[in-house]
């Protein structure tokens, strides 16, 4: 398990298109473990291979640092519902921050490490993760698909603690039934 370096706006690599993943082999599992502590140290909510300089189809996301991170392997958004509007970051664009409309419930089928498939569901940020991440994959990073980026002068004010945004984003749960589907943002 190492860290690895996280790429930046501004490098190719983040703007191509990843690969299938089709041998699900010890190099595979090296770099999840290697994203996943990759993720932790930096205190984001997802990370994408192609972050990491790799453009294979691979994400990990822990939204609850008590629960495992999840990690998907060839993921793919089978069902949404919902939408919400909020803020959104992403590892690769330090210091910035946009505002970014994404459904409120969403479904995913990917494969673990080992291959086995698996569908994964949530709603508020695990949600946003799930479609913010898996755009990283084909090449699309949130500050070109978000609503607006803030200013420098919002920024501040967001981290100096001043300003939520609260009056223009809204979560609309669609038809989705709370008690069902995971954990409320
Ligand atoms: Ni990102």
């Amino acid at each position: 398990m190492a860290l690895r370096e996280i790429v930046v706006e501004g490098d190719d690599v983040l703007n191509k298109k990843c690969r299938i993943v089709e041998k699900f082999d010890k190099r595979l599992s090296v770099l999840i473990d290697d994203m996943i502590d990759t993720l932790i140290e930096s205190g984001g909510v997802g990370l994408a291979a192609p972050q990491v300089g790799i453009l294979r189809r691979v994400v990990v996301i822990q939204v609850d640092p008590e629960e495992a991170p999840l990690e998907l392997v060839n993921p793919e958004i089978i069902e949404t519902s919902g939408e919400q509007k909020g803020l959104e970051g992403c590892l690769s664009i330090p210091g910035k921050w946009g505002i970014a409309t994404r459904p409120y419930y969403v479904k995913v089928k990917a494969f673990d490490r080992d291959g086995n498939e698996y569908t994964a569901e949530g709603t508020g940020l695990l949600a946003r993760a799930f479609c913010h991440e898996l755009d990283h994959l084909d090449g699309v990073l949130y500050n070109t698909v978000c609503d607006r980026m803030l200013t420098p002068p919002e920024i501040e004010k967001y981290n100096e603690g001043e300003i939520d945004f609260a009056d223009e984003c809204y979560v609309d749960t669609g038809d989705v039934e709370l008690d069902d589907k995971g954990d409320e943002e």
